[in-house]
């Protein structure tokens, strides 16, 4: 059976990785953030391209298969991408829905996944024991004191690699109907400001997105890029 509830010390161990999700068991934080986005997907049978991103796909070709968590893992294609590569892999989500599909599509494919249905900030993921945390366009919300972008440095491992990908234009994009704005949420440049002697910067640049076809975020053209390693 899937381990949906908190992640705990047994994930640095190596706690088996599962391939079913339960919704509504254990969920860690905020219900209105969870809501809005099982809205989001329940519009629509499938939300994004189902294909696993074209800036994680060149960032982890260089790298060794090893343990990684998955942020905001959506509809899971990343995840069964990196568990067919290798990658002892952990997905973190917030929607519910979200995670139903990417269990299936885990299933489909025969890989297991560790399912965690939290927000990032809320899941009590063990220090320094990612080799890769990847988190790909992630709708991480803003505080003071820079929880999120704390929790991702430190869930890497010293050695590992932080992956943090982002649309290029979003963080100055002005506020419009939609409500969207981009003081609200988390951007790579905030991460960046971040790092101390501890980490070595290997990429932090936008450039051309390698877009998988179709989905919700077709439309982007560029990404913002920060990979950063680990170093102590
Ligand atoms: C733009 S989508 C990207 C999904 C996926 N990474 C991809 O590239 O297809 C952002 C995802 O972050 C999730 N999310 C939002 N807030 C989160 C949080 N605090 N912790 C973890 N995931 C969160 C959303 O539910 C959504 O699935």
């Amino acid at each position: 059976m899937g381990d949906v509830g908190p992640v705990s010390d047994d994930i640095a161990a190596g706690s088996p990785a599962s391939d079913t999700f339960l919704p509504g068991e254990g969920y860690l934080g905020d219900p209105a953030v969870r809501a809005e986005w099982d809205n989001r997907y329940a519009d629509r049978q499938q939300l994004w391209s189902g294909r696993p991103n074209g800036a994680l796909v060149a960032e982890v070709a260089g790298l060794t298969p090893g343990r990684v968590l998955d942020v905001g893992c959506g509809e899971g294609a990343d995840a069964v991408w990196l568990a067919r590569g290798g990658w002892d892999v952990t997905a973190l989500e917030v929607s519910g829905v979200a995670l139903e599909r990417a269990a299936g599509h885990a299933r489909d494919a025969g890989v297991s996944v560790r399912w965690v249905h939290a927000a990032l900030t809320e899941a009590a993921l063990p220090p320094a024991s990612f080799d890769l945390v990847s988190a790909q366009y992630p709708a991480l919300l803003r505080t003071p004191d820079a929880a999120a972008e704390r929790a991702l440095l430190a869930a890497v491992a010293p050695g590992g690699v932080l992956l943090l990908v982002h649309h290029a234009g979003m963080d100055t994009r002005h506020t419009h109907d939609s409500g969207f704005d981009p003081a609200d949420y988390v951007w790579p440049s905030m991460v960046a400001a971040l790092l101390t002697d501890d980490w070595k910067v290997e990429v932090n640049e936008q450039r051309p997105r390698v877009a998988p076809d179709g989905g919700a975020g077709a439309h982007h053209t560029d990404d913002v890029v920060l990979r950063a390693r680990r170093l102590r």
